[in-house]
């Protein structure tokens, strides 16, 4: 029987990806649901080209445009038909690749439901971990991560007792701005952001990547998804992108996962789990590669990782509010209301604001939609003193 699939951020980098991995998989993987944001002729060409029923928009205009144009399918309307997408499509997996908090709900809903996750949006993990990660345990889905680097932690801790592992190390290519001074940094613009070194994302998680928040998410991620301690997880540049994560062991072995950086390996790998499929990536050559480097993160020019930790180890609702901020933030930079090295500021305002207090132990959800509402309130008026400037 094929593995009956829902790809939810179906068209976006990540969900496009997956799409080409299940196309590839000879049958044994089969989508029964889809769902996007506002891109519903895009949604609905690929539900009309892979025989899917079955289609969910979470913006309700764009919603109506489709069920106008699509009178043989389904079309669900908004949050609450997502969810229905999922508790109702009857699929053994389902791949979350929407981007930022909005991507909770799914997270919630999937693993409420008893269904496998395949995570590629690390925001449900940083806004929600703690809730998250009971939930999973209480009704025994697992949560495959799509993140590279999670996938290959994954893998390496896979045979190892709890006891053997010292430390997850994360590799982070240091974006396209390493080796800039902060002064160089106030002056960047946009379009160099958006030029990745060595990955091709979406444009949230390129800037993410720019300003370092991204690998700071990673962290809160990997604490979450292995119950690991901060102090425990580790950060390192590498800026071919060539090792993925690193598990260092208490008899001095240090264990890497290494591939040439294209995400439908672990796509692949969350997809078609614990099987392996192959895929049209080249086997590593690391004689023609040469040369691998690595370097410590630059932490006085790139706040955010500092903040992102600082955010993981408060708790509570405080990576909530880091994860809202830098949202607010990176979108304010991405449609030129701020500099570059104002993403921080806006950040470390909300936190300050909303932390002064400390930060409550999460109870419900609710307590999330609530704390994730306010920090953007604040972060949009810190947008708004910071333009004014
Ligand atoms: N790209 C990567 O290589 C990569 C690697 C590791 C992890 N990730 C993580 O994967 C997630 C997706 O990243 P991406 O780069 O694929 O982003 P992306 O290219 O921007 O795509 C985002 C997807 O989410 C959909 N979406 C946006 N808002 C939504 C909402 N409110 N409800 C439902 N769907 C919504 C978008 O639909 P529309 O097209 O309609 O806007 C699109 O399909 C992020 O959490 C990111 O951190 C990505």
């Amino acid at each position: 029987m094929p593995r009956r699939v829902v790809i939810l951020g179906a068209t976006g980098s990540v969900g496009l990806q997956a799409l080409d991995v299940v196309a590839r998989s000879d049958g044994e993987l089969t989508i029964c649901g889809l769902a996007a944001g506002t891109a519903w002729e895009p949604l609905l060409e690929q539900a009309l080209r892979l025989g899917v029923r079955r289609i969910a928009l979470a913006d309700a205009d764009a919603a109506a445009r489709a069920a106008e144009a699509w009178t043989d399918g389904e079309v669900l309307s908004g949050p609450d038909g997502i969810v229905a997408l999922i508790t109702e499509s009857g699929a053994d997996l389902v791949l979350n690749a929407i981007v930022g908090a909005a991507g909770l709900l799914a997270s919630v809903a999937t693993l409420g439901e008893g269904i496998d996750l395949a995570l590629a949006n690390k925001e449900s993990l940083v806004v929600g971990g703690e809730l998250i990660t009971q939930l999973a345990e209480a009704t025994g889905a697992r949560i495959l991560p799509v993140d590279s680097e999670h996938a290959a932690l994954h893998q390496l801790i896979a045979g190892e007792r709890p006891g053997s592992v010292l430390k997850l190390i994360l590799t982070a290519s240091g974006g396209p701005f390493r080796g800039f001074s902060p002064a160089a940094l106030a002056d960047v613009e946009v379009a160099d952001a958006l030029a990745h070194p060595t990955w091709s994302m979406g444009a949230k998680i390129t800037i993410d990547s720019a300003t370092l928040m991204n690998k700071g998410l990673e962290v809160i991620e990997a604490h979450h998804l292995f119950g690991t301690p901060y102090e425990e997880i580790d950060v390192v540049v590498h800026p071919q992108s060539i090792v993925h994560s690193l598990v260092q062991l208490i008899d001095g072995a240090t264990l890497a996962h290494l591939g040439y950086p294209d995400m439908r390996v672990p796509i692949a790998y969350a997809l078609h789990h614990p099987e392996r499929a192959e895929l049209p990536v080249a086997p590593l050559d690391l004689a023609t590669l040469g040369s691998l480097t690595f370097e410590a993160p630059d932490v006085e020019a790139f706040p955010c990782l500092a903040l992102a930790r600082a955010a993981g180890r408060a708790g509570g609702t405080a990576p909530c509010v880091l994860n809202a901020a830098n949202e607010v933030a990176v979108h304010a930079f991405l449609t030129d209301q701020i500099a570059f090295t104002r993403i921080p500021e806006v950040i470390e305002t909300a936190l300050a604001a909303l932390g002064a207090g400390g930060w409550g132990m999460v109870h419900s959800f609710d307590m999330l939609t609530a704390a994730d509402a306010e920090a953007r309130a604040v972060a949009a008026e810190a947008v708004r003193s910071a333009s004014a400037r």
